[in-house]
């Protein structure tokens, strides 16, 4: 991937800059339950800021269908407010008459924040006047949002062709980590992979065959695998379209050095609940109407050999249901084991950021990425339309 100019590269001296962020966090009685993504903004936030920039913040949050209350920007804005420890000038709209003169009132150093931009369909159909509308509340556009920069979207990419279009910091940072992924990383290299969607992963399942030395599947997206194989794994939560792929990929490892290691046994239990009754089952002898929720302790001993040993690792994806303490061992030992391997350490998904939080190891992670599906994408060497539309070095 090209080198892309950065807000280190541009005068952004008293500028209206226009940052999409992803502030889309997971919200709780409506406060912002995580606030990762948020802290993750704000070297970039603060860098504008410190340059007497207006910042004019704008993100979006959830998949709302039309304007949806509980998914307006507020919360987020009360939160940022708190660790920026200065106001925080929320909008309600994005565009508009309204819009502009209040943001005419903001000052140099002060930062306003636009409201969800998925209220308007025009932002995923890439609108072109949208984006120019967005376009004209600025004079400089930066993309800090990497979570979101493998979506062609309006305030990810249309707007670029607008304005003067640079990286983030976090972005800037975030390419910088998982680079380190793809290009000459130390062996042996172990990717560890759960999670539910086959489907999302399968793609950056066969590029990390050509390079990866081993690939440890747990989480529901194992049961695909297992299944392809013939295994009957009991009510376990398959996603049946995806068996043909898992069977396609588990045929390319035979011909490849990458090993794929799939789970030997299960912690399983009859219902998802606090209260059911579970017990270790090898994989093959899961009982009927019973569902794996969690890797058992074979499987757990047999990744934690592969992660010990490994110089390279990348997670994405939980074990199993760790929400739930009866089906946490399986996710907790393998972040406990990722954070005290001696190699580098990159991890990514909204799930396993949970999960290092959880579990208290993120601090010693060497890259908890913000993004999911955009890490996924990175690593499988697909264009990242967020990226590609920013101005070279
Ligand atoms: C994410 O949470 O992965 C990003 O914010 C992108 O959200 P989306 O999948 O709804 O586009």
């Amino acid at each position: 991937m090209d080198l892309k100019k950065t807000v280190r590269d541009i005068d952004i001296d008293n500028k209206r800059v226009l940052v999409r962020v992803d502030f889309n966090v997971p919200l709780s009685d409506g406060r912002v339950a995580d606030d990762t993504r948020i802290r993750a903004a704000l070297p970039t936030i603060n860098f504008l800021r410190l340059h007497n920039a207006r910042v004019i913040l704008i993100s979006h949050l959830g998949r709302p269908r039309g304007v949806e209350m509980n998914l307006c920007m507020d919360p987020v804005g009360d939160r940022l407010s708190e660790l920026l420890d200065a106001p925080v000038m929320k909008l309600d709209e994005c565009t508009g008459p309204d819009v502009e003169s209040r943001l005419d009132g903001l000052a140099p150093g002060e930062v306003a924040l636009l409201e969800n931009c998925r209220f308007t369909p025009l932002e995923k159909e890439n609108d072109p006047g949208w984006a120019r509308k967005l376009a004209g509340l600025a004079d400089v556009y930066v993309n800090d949002a990497f979570g979101t920069v493998h979506r062609a979207h309006a305030s990810t990419a249309g707007v670029a062709a607008y304005l003067p279009a640079v990286a983030g910091l976090l972005v800037e940072r975030e390419l910088e980590h998982l680079s380190r992924l793809t290009q000459n990383p130390e062996h042996p290299f172990v990717a560890i992979l759960g999670g539910v969607k086959v489907s999302d992963k399968i793609g950056v399942i066969d590029r990390f065959m050509e390079f990866a030395d081993a690939i440890l599947i747990g989480g529901a997206m194992c049961f695909g695998f297992l299944k392809a194989q013939g295994i009957d794994v009991g009510a376990s939560r398959v996603e049946k379209e995806t068996v043909g792929a898992a069977a396609a990929a588990l045929e390319k490892a035979k011909g490849s050095k990458c090993r794929i290691l799939l789970p030997v046994d299960f912690v399983a239990a009859g219902s998802f609940d606090p209260g059911a009754r579970a017990s270790v089952a090898a994989a093959d002898q899961i009982p009927a109407g019973w569902m794996g929720l969690d890797i058992g302790p074979a499987t757990i001993a047999a990744f934690v050999t592969e992660i010990k040993t490994a110089r390279t690792i990348f997670w994405n994806g939980p074990m199993g249901a760790f929400e739930m303490d009866l089906f946490a061992a399986g996710t907790r030992a393998v972040a406990e084991a990722v954070a005290s391997a001696n190699a580098l350490t990159v991890t990514g998904g909204g799930d396993t950021v949970a999960a290092v939080n959880k579990f208290g190891v993120a601090g010693r992670i060497d890259h908890v990425s913000t993004g999911g599906g955009a890490a996924m994408e990175f690593l499988e060497g697909k264009e990242l339309p967020g990226i590609s539309a920013l101005a070279d070095k």
